[in-house]
């Protein structure tokens, strides 16, 4: 099984494997267990390597015993869960005498099923994968119909889960094809060539114009074109798109890790969201014309999604509730469907991904669909999986996000959310203007902000990172808004720095977590600002000289000026005055430098923390 991983295909008239590691470099984000390139070479024989380990071991070894190459091939990056990270179950896999390669992104929960009808008619395994079991009845198929596309059909009626399966057959060189169920999978079209690829990453560098396959598709690619097809074999319209940034967007630029860059561009992904949605003081998104009725008629709103889109999704609901006057709730989308929710047509159900592939999130909106509700999708990823599905999209355009660790994702969420509250606000009349023109002054102010805090805080955090090198537990509180920014700096150091982490509303502190304070305890406090909401931020002074009192080393997260903090604050990191709202998307900024600075001073890989992948595309 594999739970998310890179997938790269080309055909066209040069040297396929360059075009395949390179694809696969951008992909690596997606998977780092293993990685495995096939080609079909220019004597017309099928080549195959594959390396558990990251991508330079497969360079590596690809450098010292090189293998043939040709013009069409197939590439793939794994994040393995069942069947360990090892060179045999590594993709590709080979099947019908070793003429024929597949990989998969996905899991195919009928396999032992399969496997098992395949056993008796006597073929082999060389894995442990679900992959192989797809390969072999694939090569089955081919040796009765000797036609790819028909045998893919033959397949994927049979395979029940999620799965997107590129295959090649020696038999049938310049052509590669893929199927897709609630998987992704993109077509990139070139010049003589065609590309394929899990996400545009894959082939950007070569074209921008691409394809999005639809949900139970077969596609096939020669250098000459591109058929779609759905399962039953039917002719399908596939929709054209333009990739909107370029291949240098993916990658350092001179930047020691993706994370450091993509930290560094978090004023961008919020100017770059606001753009085009901002009209005199009020806010217009194009992308929801002719939706105003559905908005009149919401009378509750459910924003589902997992892990750091989760927390902008809590800082969202502030905002929603406040501009609305419509009762929001948040929850993590595995949880949702799962406890048969109350929802129906008069339900908007607005689900959170950087990547649009998270099958949580997927899965819930699916289920929010099928019982009636209207769904809307805020995503940073043209053409993915949870955006197709849903009924409206609210695009971020944060630009790639490749570490990891969301980050530059993050603040454009929350803007996202933001714009979103404004623009439903303003159809439903429950926002006077001059709310509206505040509140875009504030948006409008928080890149140059954010710019601000990387400027004047960045190296004293990184320092200060350093310093707290081997602190072995950090707490983090806050209040209102800041409750899911504590929530966020504890889930960054615990996927970053490996070490333990808990975010805790700062009024629960006393009915439980206040035990856990003992002499050295490191405690980030999310200060709200003074003028903003005096009572508020008199309750976290308090807060703080409770766990001062027992011995808590404090570092406060304040606004600029704000005094009160510094007899009871061991390190103040300042942030520039906004409004409450508007408070996060400043106060995150040295938690995620903070996260970033102690993975790095513990000599860990900030893009690629173990165990985790970029997004998680099987529940
Ligand atoms: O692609 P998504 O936004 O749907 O991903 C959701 C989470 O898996 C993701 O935010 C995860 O929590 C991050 N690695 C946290 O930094």
């Amino acid at each position: 099984m594999e739970r998310m991983c890179g997938i790269v295909g080309y055909v066209g008239p040069r040297d396929s494997q360059a075009i395949l590691l390179s694809g696969l470099a951008r992909l690596e984000y997606r998977g780092y267990d293993s990685a495995g390139i096939a080609v079909i070479d220019r004597d017309g024989d099928l080549d195959m390597r594959k390396r558990a380990g990251k991508l330079q071991v497969l360079r590596d070894d690809l450098s010292a015993h090189p293998m043939g190459d040709g013009t069409t091939g197939i590439g793939h990056t794994r994040w393995a869960t069942h069947g360990g990270p090892t060179d045999a179950n590594a993709h590709p896999h080979l099947a019908d005498d070793d003429k024929l390669a597949v990989i998969h992104n996905g899991i195919i929960e009928n396999f032992a099923e399969l496997k098992a009808e395949l056993l008796a008619e006597g073929y082999t395994f060389r894995s442990e994968t679900d992959t192989e079991v797809a390969a072999v009845l694939l090569g089955r198929e081919f040796s009765a119909s000797r036609d790819l596309v028909a045998a893919f059909r033959g397949v994927v009626a049979r395979l029940e889960g999620a799965f997107t399966l590129l295959a090649m057959h020696r038999d049938e060189p310049g052509l590669v094809v893929g199927a897709r169920r609630n998987s992704p999978l993109v077509i990139g079209l070139g010049d003589g060539e065609n590309f394929l690829g899990s996400d545009v990453a894959a082939f950007v560098e070569h074209t921008r114009n691409a394809l999005a396959i639809g949900q139970d598709q077969i596609v096939a690619i020669t250098p000459q074109g591109v058929e779609v097809t759905d399962f039953a074999g039917g002719t399908v319209e596939v929709e054209p798109f333009e990739v909107v940034w370029d291949a240098s967007a993916a990658e350092k630029g001179g930047w020691s890790s993706f994370m450091a860059k993509e930290v560094s561009e978090e004023p961008e992904a919020v100017a770059n969201t606001l753009r085009g949605r901002l009209h005199d003081g009020s806010v217009v998104i194009p992308e929801l014309d002719g939706l105003d009725d559905l908005f009149a008629g919401v009378s509750r709103v459910i924003v589902i999604a997992c892990g750091t889109a989760a927390y902008a999704g809590m800082v969202g609901k502030y905002a929603l509730e406040q501009w609305t006057r419509v009762p929001v709730d948040v929850e993590l989308a595995h949880e949702f469907r799962y406890r048969d929710p109350v929802i129906g047509p008069d339900t908007l159900v607005v689900s959170i991904s950087q990547s649009g592939e998270t099958m949580d999130t997927l899965m819930a909106v699916k289920y929010a669909r099928e019982q009636g509700a209207k769904t809307l999708s805020i995503c940073n990823t043209q053409g993915a999986t949870i955006p197709r599905e849903s009924d409206a999209i609210v695009y971020t355009h944060a630009g790639p996000e490749v570490a990891v660790a969301s980050t530059k994702a993050f603040v454009a969420q929350i803007t996202a959310l933001y714009l979103l509250a404004l623009h439903i606000g303003r159809v439903r009349g429950s926002l006077s203007p001059e709310v509206s023109r505040d509140a875009v002054t504030q948006l409008e102010a928080i890149p140059a902000g954010i710019a601000r805090v990387l400027e004047t805080e960045q190296e004293h955090i990184e320092q200060f990172a350093r310093w707290m090198g081997d602190t072995q537990s950090v707490l983090f509180l806050g209040r209102h808004v800041g409750y899911p920014i504590a929530l966020e700096g504890a889930l960054k150091l615990k996927e970053l720095a490996y070490i333990h982490a808990e975010g805790f509303a700062a009024g629960e502190l006393k009915h439980g977590p206040i035990a856990l304070i003992e002499p050295g305890q490191a405690v980030f406090v999310i200060v709200p600002s003074p003028r903003a909401s005096r009572e508020l931020h008199k309750k976290v002074v308090s807060n703080i000289q409770e766990i001062r009192a027992r011995g808590a080393r404090v570092i406060a997260v304040a606004e600029e000026g704000d005094a009160a903090v510094l007899p009871f604050a061991d390190e103040v990191l300042r942030i520039p005055l906004a409004g409450p709202l508007f408070e996060p998307l400043l106060a995150v900024v040295p938690l995620h430098i903070f996260a970033m600075g102690l993975a790095t001073a513990k000599g860990l890989d900030v893009d690629q923390p173990r165990n985790l992948a970029k997004s998680v595309t099987v529940e």
